[in-house]
């Protein structure tokens, strides 16, 4: 793959594909962890003299203008974390791209409008996505893929563009990927993996392929419970995924036959319903009463969990314990995160929900080996698949 530091960029435009799809709040970025993550590359452009285009998407308008999605305020934080003006293109490959790209000067710095808010970006149909890519390609002589958390979309600006153009790889991709090959080739042992999080149908591909791999694998959140159900528990009113029983009834003989350790919670934090306030108790994991929800982890399962992550020597979490963002029931979540950073392993957060809890419980990023701004493309690229947005900046 090649680098930033094998183009030429000096008085060139240059099209940055960065993942900028932050949480909004209205026009409030409620977490900025990816649009810092995007800075370096951005700021050795600039300092290389070139005329940086950055281009992203932002949630899922799906190819219709929704003010909701409007990159701007991005743009303006953007700005003073690069410390310099920002120009907000305010469509993505019309008139307003073309006059802002147009007065670019060396070092200065562009945002386009949402490329989500153009169907073709998404398109599942290769002549109308190849025809997004062309006029894309169109506003800059080079190209640079370094929106690491969308490298697995099959998108324009992802996999087409760089097709079109001279690229390379930025900072961030390729940080993000050595990071991942820590965790595919030439594993430390005891290798950890924690999962967690709402859904296991997310996780099915990744669970399948990481049974192949790792030593022992821990597993909490709203998905637990359907791990729970297939060993014959009762789970209450928690989360299940019925349809997914089987599948987990195959994970379990699977990590039996490999001797992979399968570490399921013993407790829960059992709640009358799902709300902030909501009344609950620690119980046994396997006798939920009928009428209650686990929303957290219990206090014996964050021992045990952290008991089962002392001896590591690589860790991988992806996936919050519990219902975090209640105070209440992020007691398993944090536990989670103060193993890892009390830990001398090599600890890498997969990004999404589990990299904006740490920032949410306020823990020290720098607690952790490698925090990443991909949460579905670390997941696939652990999962063994091709991702589209890497294979383009291989050829
Ligand atoms: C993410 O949030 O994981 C990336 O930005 C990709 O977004 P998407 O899941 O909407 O494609």
């Amino acid at each position: 793959m090649r680098t930033l530091d094998d183009l030429d960029v000096k008085g060139r435009r240059v099209l940055v594909r960065a993942d900028l799809n932050v949480p909004l709040d209205g026009e409030t970025i409620t977490d900025d962890g990816r649009i810092r993550a995007s800075v370096p590359t951005i700021r050795s452009l600039v300092e290389r003299g070139a005329k940086v285009v950055v281009c992203a998407h932002l949630g899922r308008p799906k190819g219709q203008v929704k003010p909701e999605f409007s990159l701007r305020p991005v743009a303006r934080r953007l700005g003073e974390l690069l410390d310099q003006d920002v120009a907000f293109a305010s469509d993505v490959v019309g008139d307003a791209a073309r006059a802002t790209v147009d007065t670019l000067q060396d070092g200065q710095v562009a945002l386009l409008e949402n490329l989500r808010y153009e169907p073709g970006e998404e398109s599942k149909d290769e002549a109308e996505r190849r025809a997004f890519a062309e006029r894309l390609a169109g506003l800059a002589d080079l190209y640079v893929g370094d929106g690491f958390g969308a490298v697995h979309r099959k998108h324009a600006s992802v996999y087409d563009v760089p097709r079109l153009l001279p690229h390379a790889a930025g900072g961030l991709v390729e940080a993000e990927v050595a990071v991942l090959r820590r965790l595919t080739d030439d594993t430390e042992r005891p290798y950890v993996v924690v999962l967690g999080g709402a859904k296991v149908s997310d996780k099915l591909g990744v669970i399948a392929n990481l049974l192949t791999k790792v030593d022992r694998l821990l597993i909490g959140g709203g998905m637990a419970y359907t791990f729970l159900k297939a060993q014959g528990h009762e789970v209450g009113n928690s989360l299940l995924q019925e349809d997914q029983i089987d599948q987990v009834r195959g994970f379990l003989d699977e990590a039996g036959k490999r001797g992979v350790e399968l570490v399921l919670p013993v407790d829960v934090l059992a709640a009358t319903g799902f709300a902030a306030d909501a009344e609950h108790d620690v119980v046994e994991a396997t006798a939920i009463p009928a009428d209650r929800e686990g929303l957290d982890i219990g206090p014996r399962t964050r021992e045990l969990f952290a008991a089962k992550l002392a001896d590591a020597k690589t860790v991988f979490w992806n996936g919050p314990m519990g219902v975090f963002e209640f105070d209440a029931f992020s007691g398993g979540t944090r536990a989670v995160a103060e193993a890892l950073i009390g830990s001398d392993a090599f600890t890498v957060v997969g990004g999404g929900d589990s990299a904006a809890a740490v920032r949410r419980l306020g823990l020290p990023e720098d607690g952790f080996s490698h925090i990443s701004t991909g949460g579905g493309a670390s997941l696939e690229y652990l999962e063994g698949k091709t991702l589209p947005g890497l294979a383009a900046l291989e050829d």
